[in-house]
């Protein structure tokens, strides 16, 4: 089978919906179809300045959501990524790959770093990209499911990868970014011409999996929606009622042109309110879930470590081709 690759930051707190339905959700129905590789990004994560203990407790966090949200440590391997350290020994071949100028295009960098503030962001955070690359090329993925922010960091995968290749010999598989045209980029539920992101949006646009329901649902009813009252998907003129459409119709399997049927003559507020409700079922046993995962952090540990030494495996193996092709002298 073909071989896919993913990680999530942990984040305090919960993930968002964004992040569920851009990415998490098709990971789950890739470990069916795939051989699955999906990773806690720790080091990514200090790029920005953590507390220790907090860092650690929100890591267990990920992973049980990911449990939650219905990865199977069967059917997939779930690691976190400074369990496996051939991920920063590649990334260091990978920085030297790359460009300065290469690396200043990154996008994220640009909007991360000037929100810090330029001086003070760290050079991690320049390299953070660069990191990416490593975690993808260890596995030798094929595709790479994620959300469309993280489109230009898959492309820097690809060129290294293809550089690596050119200068020394046929080595990495070339991935190709996974991303789903409905779900690709979630909307803030009280700007929808930003996407949903714990850093830019304010508390009433943003879905916190991990929220009380209630709290949720009344953020999907106070949603922003548009002028007009006609329920129809219209990206463009209508960003909104079209995100809470794409919302909805993921979220219960139903497509786009039979929620706008059934929402034809109807307005707003009833299709808001549906969606609070099937938000609260689907929130609802996910945050049980995530809870149980919690309470037996012995178990979740154990997942974690059985998934770091099958993604080592992997890693290790990959690893010391790299090394052997750049030159490195062998350890006797
Ligand atoms: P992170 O932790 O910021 O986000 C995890 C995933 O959620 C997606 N996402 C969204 N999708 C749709 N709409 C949104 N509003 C939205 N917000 C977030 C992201 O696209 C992502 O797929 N750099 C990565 C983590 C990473 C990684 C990797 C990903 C590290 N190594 C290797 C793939 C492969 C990141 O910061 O994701």
């Amino acid at each position: 089978p073909l071989r896919v690759l993913s990680g999530i930051q942990p984040t305090a707190g919960s993930f968002h919906l964004g992040n569920y339905l851009g990415a998490v959700r098709q990971w789950v129905a890739l470990q069916e179809t795939h051989d699955a590789f999906y990773t806690v990004v720790d080091l990514h994560a200090i790029t920005l300045p953590q507390d220790p203990a907090e860092l650690r407790s929100n890591t267990r966090l990920a992973a049980a959501q990911l449990l939650a949200a219905g990865l199977d440590p069967e059917r997939c391997t779930l690691f976190v990524q400074s369990h496996v350290p051939e991920h920063a020994q590649l990334a260091w071949i990978m920085n030297c790959l790359t460009g300065f100028g290469e690396a200043s295009r990154m996008t994220q960098f640009k909007d991360k770093s000037s929100r810090q503030g330029a001086d003070r962001a760290s050079v991690g955070l320049f390299t953070y990209p660069i990191l990416q690359v490593a975690d993808i090329l260890l596995y030798q993925a094929n595709e790479v499911p994620v959300g469309e922010d993280q489109r230009q960091h898959i492309e820097l995968t690809r060129d290294l990868a293809e550089r690596f290749n050119g200068r020394f010999g046929q080595t990495f598989t070339v991935p190709a970014p996974h991303i789903l045209k409905e779900t690709a980029k979630i909307y803030d539920l009280q700007d929808p011409s930003i996407k949903m992101s714990k850093s830019a949006s304010t508390p009433k646009g943003l879905i916190n999996l991990l929220d009380e329901p209630r709290a949720t649902a009344k953020k999907v009813k106070s949603a922003v929606t548009d002028t007009g009252t006609e329920i129809r998907y219209d990206a463009e003129n209508k960003p909104g009622i079209s995100n809470l459409l794409s919302i909805y119709s993921t979220l219960t399997g139903a497509g786009v042109a039979e929620l706008e049927q059934k929402y034809a003559g109807k307005g707003y507020g009833a299709l808001k309110t549906d969606l609070a409700e099937v938000m609260i079922d689907f929130v609802t046993p996910f945050r049980e879930r995530t809870q149980q995962y919690l309470d037996d952090p012995e178990t979740l540990d154990s997942i974690l470590a059985k998934g770091a030494e099958k993604a080592r495996a992997v890693a290790a193996e990959t690893l010391s081709q790299a090394y052997e092709k750049v030159g490195f002298l062998p350890a006797k």
